[in-house]
């Protein structure tokens, strides 16, 4: 049987928003998974706690991209403390679902998302593992099990 996706999917997938890379960016971050050999990096261009850009590259699946796309668009212009707190549930819920087989792709915008945000943190002086919990190194990560 066919995979239903919701329109909003397909829209990121053929469309998706804020794609690029920030040259000058004040957060990176890299994650990945082994397995699918799917990566996604995060670009956070931030002042006074405030992510002005985001920009994202994703060489992966479909409902990664289209993950990545609508993540983005959820963060910009929010607070860091707010984009810390983006859960994989709440892209999933903003995308209208995903297929069951296909949730463990929308943490990885997740963790892309935390990763830039420690990059940030670390540049900074501060310690991120109290403010955003562990970050699992790019190739650790077990999303896909
Ligand atoms: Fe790897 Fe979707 S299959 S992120």
């Amino acid at each position: 049987m066919a995979m239903e996706y919701s329109e909003k999917v397909m829209d990121h997938f053929m469309n998706p928003r804020n794609v690029g890379e920030i040259e000058d960016a004040d957060g990176v971050g890299e994650v990945g998974n082994a397995k699918c050999g799917d990566i996604m990096k995060m670009y956070l261009k931030i002042e006074d706690d405030i992510i002005k850009d985001v920009k994202f590259k994703t060489f992966g699946c479909g409902s990664a991209i289209a993950t990545s796309s609508i993540a983005t668009e959820m963060i910009k212009g929010k607070h860091i403390e707010e984009a810390a707190k983006l859960t994989n549930k709440a892209v999933v819920e903003a995308l209208e679902g995903l297929p069951k087989v296909k949730v463990h792709c929308s943490v990885l915008a997740e963790q892309a998302i935390k990763a830039a945000l420690s990059d940030y943190y670390k540049r900074n002086g501060i310690d991120p593992e109290p403010i955003l919990g562990k970050i699992p190194p790019a190739e650790s990560c077990h999303i896909h099990d």
